[in-house]
């Protein structure tokens, strides 16, 4: 008997009409899989087998999906690298999935490069939903609110704003592109806000934490075919072993900061993130608590990794959007200048509980974060249990996309949403209005964005110090810049552009 299948197999293999038929049953199977779809998912473009559904995603993404919404509803599937996904683009549904069952959609679906940055899963923007991953994050919000609370957060954005100003004041009226400046500025403001040291642009230890951070951001736009093929996880090729070494490099340098403020906790200049992490660390090593356990290196290195990596391109590239808008809308520019000046003056720096005194300025971030939003299909979600939105069923395990573009730019949300309008964010005596439940780019729910008020606060902090001083316009001989999306690796970049800032004279004379 043992024998009987082998010389059964072997019979039939013999007969070169039962080979072919084999091979034909197993290619009809492999299409049924393709197009078939699980019983009550949400519907989408067919898949054909090996092509996948590229023919229905041509052009920009994020207008893709979009345009699929048409056709589909709004909620559907596409099947991408081999694995089907569901693309909610409605906002009700969203919040469905992110918030009413959050904690089923609280997964993150493996990808190579995350996972070899995070040091196989221990970051908290790539770890799924867990308790100790909830305890790190909590500890983390913790840490960055009180690293930021009162005057701290004066202290170490303070610097690097003075220092954009300074830079800018520099170019002395010469044009320029400003997204270099505004890397330094958010960089700095971050790695202080993190390590406690207030760094000089040009500070070479800054530097090269800036290099190598955009280094790391840049591997997030990269390809790789082992995450369709994992078993090309253990082939070492060119590629792989350089993002290996980049990684390598980063996770080095913030463990060095680290171990310096172990060894001098409290001679930074600012108290830090990293300060407070520790502080958490010792009190539960000596109340005997796990809480040591839940933060060894890895977890802060991680930690201060997840911060300074999430928080870069984002910002940079809503304040490089900012200020093309600005340049675009010059009439904006002037209202913006007027509530500055007369809130807050040419020379007093903007205290973050200043803030909500220039409701016009947050409108106009506000609506830039609308217009050109960052993170147009949000950060892939994945669900951890069988649960179902919109009334279709979804599997545990079925990676999520959040169509926050969509949301963002439709009518049935926004009137108008094509324009550029910072007034739908205030009543009609100019206050700020609550922000609708329609806006969402930093998401919602457990996996919600946690610097959003660092982002906040970086953003209004920028304009206001550049605002004060200069008139920003474009630079002699080139058109505006462009306000057209480029959508990249998953997020929504400006054109590259030059402009010009002009120091402003009296205000009388303007
Ligand atoms: C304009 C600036 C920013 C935008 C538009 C933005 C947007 C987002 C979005 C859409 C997510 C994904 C949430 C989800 O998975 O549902 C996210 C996650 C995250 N953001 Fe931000 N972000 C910004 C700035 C920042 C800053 C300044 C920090 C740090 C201080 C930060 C730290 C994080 C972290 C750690 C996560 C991962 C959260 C998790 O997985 O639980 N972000 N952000």
């Amino acid at each position: 008997m043992v024998c009987a299948i082998p010389s059964a197999l072997h019979a039939f293999l013999s007969s070169p009409t039962n080979v072919i038929a084999a091979v034909i049953l197993l290619l009809v199977l492999t299409a049924l899989w393709s197009v078939l779809l699980p019983n009550g998912f949400p519907p989408g473009p067919v898949a054909w087998p090996f092509l996948g559904i590229s023919s229905a995603l041509k052009g920009d993404l994020s207008k893709a999906l979009t345009d699929l919404t048409e056709r589909y509803g709004d909620i559907l599937s596409i099947k991408v690298s081999g694995r089907r996904k569901v693309v909610i683009n409605d906002v009700n549904m969203v919040r469905e999935a992110l918030v009413k069952k959050q904690n089923e959609f609280a997964g993150r679906p493996w990808r190579y490069y995350l996972g070899l940055l995070s040091e196989g899963g221990e970051s908290i923007f790539h770890c799924s939903y867990s308790p100790k991953w909830m305890t790190r994050r909590k500890l983390l919000v913790r840490a960055i609110r009180n690293a930021t609370s009162g005057r701290k957060m004066n202290d170490s954005i303070g610097k690097a704003i003075l220092q954009l100003k300074n830079s800018v004041d520099d170019r002395n009226e010469e044009p320029f592109n400003p997204r270099h400046y505004f890397q330094l500025t958010v960089g700095g403001a971050v790695a202080s806000m993190c390590f406690g040291r207030k760094y000089g642009f040009d500070d070479p230890e800054f530097q090269e934490i800036i290099k190598t951070a955009e280094n790391v951001v840049k591997g997030f736009g990269q390809r790789f075919s082992a995450d369709v093929f994992p078993i090309l996880r253990h082939v070492p090729t060119k590629g792989v072993c350089e993002i290996k070494k980049v990684i390598s490099r980063w996770l080095m340098l913030i463990q060095s900061k680290i171990d310096q403020r172990k060894a001098k906790p409290n001679e930074g200049e600012v108290y830090s993130v990293v300060d407070d992490l520790l502080k958490c660390k010792k009190d539960a090593d000596s109340a005997g608590e796990d809480g040591s356990s839940c933060l060894t290196d890895v977890h802060l290195r991680q930690m201060l990794s997840d911060v300074i990596i999430a928080s870069m391109d984002t910002t940079v590239t809503t304040l490089t959007w900012l200020i093309a808008y600005l340049v675009n809308y010059p009439d904006v520019q002037i209202r913006m200048r007027e509530e500055i000046d007369d809130v807050i003056g040419r020379e007093s720096v903007l205290l973050s509980s200043d803030t909500g005194k220039l409701p016009y300025c947050r409108a106009v971030i506000l609506e830039v974060l609308r217009i050109r939003t960052n993170v147009p299909r949000g950060v892939p979600h994945e669900t951890l249990d069988d649960t179902c939105v919109g009334g279709y069923s979804i599997p545990r395990g079925t990676e999520i996309w959040t169509n926050f573009w969509n949301i963002h730019m439709n009518p049935k949300y926004w009137q108008e949403p094509d324009e550029f309008h910072p007034e739908r964010f205030l009543d009609g005596n100019g206050q700020a209005l609550p922000t609708p439940n329609t806006f969402i780019p930093f998401s919602a729910g457990r996996r919600k964005c946690l610097g959003e008020p660092v982002a906040m606060h970086l953003l209004i902090r920028a304009c206001v110090g550049l605002l004060q001083h200069f008139t920003i316009s474009t630079a002699p001989e080139q058109g505006k810049p462009s306000l057209e999306p480029v959508f990249g690796d998953g997020t929504t970049k400006c054109r590259s552009y030059e402009i010009v800032a002009r120091r402003r004279i009296d205000r009388a004379i303007e």
